[in-house]
């Protein structure tokens, strides 16, 4: 099969997620390439294509979903597939209403319909130091409104990652089987 993976990052743990994944389709024997969603690919013309992307505030990165938007035409002759990146993988549920985990991407899934086959929430990694003073302040300011204390504050700018290549490799086995039936 040939199957492209588009991602967008804004750090490069989405990309290193995309890398692994299009690296076991590659093993499995099929015609697979990655590229960053910066480049405008064209997606015409591949049996499955996979979408991911960084997960801000609970969903993707703006330039991935202009470029679902964009090109819906396009990406609904294919099956395709999605991921997120996020340090919050599982669903959690407050005051009424569920948060997180594959939840984020329900919206993209409705714009994709029912030829998108699969679909995962991936561990990324987090550098408070690294981030943008920008990031900084948006993180602060949702620590602050969910009241975390300074000890627990500091605990979540310590450097975490949840980056795990099995998983990746999991789930490209998981779109295979998919894709198969
Ligand atoms: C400003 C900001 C907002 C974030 N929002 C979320 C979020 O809503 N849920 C989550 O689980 N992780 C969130 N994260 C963590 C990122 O999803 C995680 O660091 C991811 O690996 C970033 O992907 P990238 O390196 O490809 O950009 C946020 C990080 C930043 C800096």
């Amino acid at each position: 099969m040939k199957i492209l993976t588009i991602y967008a990052t804004r750090y490069g743990s989405s990309a290193t997620v995309a890398h692994w994944i299009n690296e076991r389709f590659i093993l499995g024997g099929h015609t697979a390439e990655c590229v960053n969603v910066a480049e405008n690919p064209e997606c015409g013309g591949y049996d499955a294509i996979l979408l991911g992307s960084g997960i801000y505030s609970h969903k993707f990165l703006s330039e991935m979903e202009q470029y679902i938007a964009s090109n819906i035409d396009e990406l609904m002759l294919a099956k395709t597939a999605l991921f997120g990146v996020a340090m919050r993988t599982e669903t959690f549920f407050r005051r009424g209403n569920a948060y997180g985990g594959t939840v984020m991407l329900e919206r993209y899934g409705a714009m994709l319909g029912q030829r998108c086959v699969a679909g995962r929430i991936l561990g990324g990694e987090m550098i408070f130091e690294k981030l943008a003073e920008t990031d900084k302040h948006r993180l602060e300011k949702f620590y602050h409104s969910i009241a975390l204390s300074e000890a627990e504050q500091a605990t979540r700018k310590n450097p975490r990652t949840l980056l795990n290549k099995q998983q990746c490799w999991e789930f490209a086995e998981e779109i295979i089987n998919c894709l198969k039936s």
